[in-house]
């Protein structure tokens, strides 16, 4: 399948998905919106996939934010409101992938741009990006989640810094305030989200789906209801054959091949 605004290519287990609408800074209108959600539909129904890299075409822009000259279109609150849902959507569906989801931040992660590296697992940014939700400099709150997703990454204060002000932060403050996890020249990026993805690939990928399904639905849980779950998937993983390799390779002295069982 081709899509217009989207290069999807998988090679050895990683699924790249490339925003791909350069003389628009990869802003994200509504085809390009229904192509992503295609997109994860194909990765979620696809098992031989372990990891995917989301990033954006051209040296300059990751996403520059939700299409403008789309939501300029927009004539009621209802049309807003399904503008709103249709990632919303999309991004539930990233978390629930087994698969991890790594941000490769190229250039301008902006407003709807930022939110999708929010919704992505991991976010790894070249030294040239900048982040930011300016949202509120076009009458707006920010719609996709990005908010609410930066409260929970980075706390209450620094959201609301970030959202009221719609200052744009350059990689190296972006790193320090834990909005991405790493930083590297641009020229690197892509190398160093694909050692990211094989590094996690090589793990037990029960363990690394379930790891991320604890973080995902425990942060919106109370600290003893995700202790407790945790105690499930802890006790549920001791019994399959992938922990039983991992912990006699370990005793043997040799790597582990995994089952994925
Ligand atoms: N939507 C539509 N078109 C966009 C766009 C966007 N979000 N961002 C950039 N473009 C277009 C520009 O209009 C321009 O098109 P033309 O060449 O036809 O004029 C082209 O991309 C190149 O952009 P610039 O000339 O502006 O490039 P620049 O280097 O001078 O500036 C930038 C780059 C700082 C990223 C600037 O383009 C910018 O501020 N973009 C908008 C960022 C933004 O406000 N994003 C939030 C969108 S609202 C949102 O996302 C809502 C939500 O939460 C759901």
């Amino acid at each position: 399948m081709t899509y217009e605004n989207i290069l999807f290519e998988r090679t050895d287990g990683i699924a790249v998905i490339t925003m791909n609408r350069p003389r628009a800074l990869n802003a994200l209108n509504a085809a390009t919106i229904g192509e992503l959600n295609a997109v994860v539909d194909a990765i979620a129904a696809d098992s031989s996939i372990r990891a995917v890299i989301i990033t954006g075409a051209g040296e300059k822009a990751f996403v520059a934010g939700a299409d403008i000259s789309e939501i300029n279109t927009v004539t009621s609150a209802l049309q807003g409101t399904q503008l709103s849902e249709s990632l919303h959507a999309v991004f539930f569906k990233m978390a629930e992938l087994p698969q991890v989801v790594i941000a490769a931040i190229n250039g301008f992660a902006l407003g709807g741009g930022f939110e999708l590296a929010l919704a992505c697992d991991i976010r790894l940014a070249s030294e040239n990006a900048q982040v930011g939700l300016p949202e509120v400099t076009l009458g707006l709150v920010p719609g996709w989640g990005g908010a609410l997703r930066l409260q929970r990454l980075v706390g209450t204060g620094m959201a609301k810094y970030l959202v009221l002000s719609g200052e744009r932060i350059k990689a190296a403050e972006a790193l320090r305030l834990g909005l991405v996890e790493k930083v590297y020249p641009a020229e690197e990026l892509l190398g160093a989200a694909h050692a990211l993805a094989r590094t996690i690939t090589k793990n037990a990928p029960l363990a690394t789906a379930l790891a991320k399904r604890l973080i995902n639905r425990g942060a919106e849980m109370s600290l003893r209801d995700a202790v407790a779950y945790e105690t499930g998937i802890f006790g549920q993983l001791c019994t399959t054959a992938d922990c039983k390799e991992g912990t006699t390779a370990f005793l043997e002295k040799r790597p582990a091949v995994w089952q994925g069982e």
